[in-house]
């Protein structure tokens, strides 16, 4: 692949989960090293294309954020096409994000054509003491289900990198 630039690399990486766990800011932090404490809902589809080092090679990651409600959600088919990665987001404070996964994994393997790097990933690990999913928890689904895992924080940038650098990594 290559777009002429000389980058080697480029690769479509999905983002999704229940609104406000956190998507948007997740790719701000990574592509801008920015944080907003009153984003708002994402409509539709944005992406950003972010190049990373990965042994010493030059990797471009198109990093597709959509919309957490159904209301607000482009065509389905059209986000996941070409998928090779994705990231499935919840809320360590609200129980009912992480429940859902299931059905952001259902939904991520009706639509992709090859079987995808997927990270788990259990955001605002900033919030302790609101905290409503143990990470264990997290950690025995995301094996369970042959997931990578990792918890994070948009707003302390706790294993943010980390998060798309191994999904990009695994991927290459
Ligand atoms: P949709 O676009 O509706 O799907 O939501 P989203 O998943 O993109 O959530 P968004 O990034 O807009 O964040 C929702 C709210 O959570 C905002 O008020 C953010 O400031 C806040 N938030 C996001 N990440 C963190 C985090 O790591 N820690 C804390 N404390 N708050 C966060
Ligand atoms: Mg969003």
């Amino acid at each position: 692949m290559g777009d002429g630039r000389g980058e080697d690399y480029l690769f479509k990486v999905v983002i999704i989960g229940d609104s406000a766990v956190g998507k948007s800011n997740l790719l701000a932090r990574f592509a801008r090293n920015e944080f907003n404490a009153n984003s708002k809902a994402t409509i539709g589809v944005e992406f950003q294309t972010q190049s990373l080092k990965i042994d010493g090679r030059e990797v471009q990651a198109q990093l597709w954020d959509t919309a957490g409600q159904e209301r607000f959600r482009a065509v389905t088919s059209a986000y996941y096409r070409g998928a090779v990665g994705a990231l499935i987001v919840y809320d360590i404070t609200r129980k009912l994000t992480f429940e859902n996964v299931a059905r952001w994994l259902d939904e991520l393997r009706m639509h992709s054509e090859t079987i995808l790097v997927t990270m788990l990933v259990g955001n605002k690990c900033d919030l302790s003491d609101l905290r409503e999913v143990p990470t264990d928890e997290g950690k025995t689904y995301a094996e369970a289900e042959g997931l990578m895992f990792l918890e994070t924080s948009a707003l302390d940038t706790t294993n943010v990198n980390a998060a798309f650098h191994s999904v990009v990594k695994e991927i290459y």
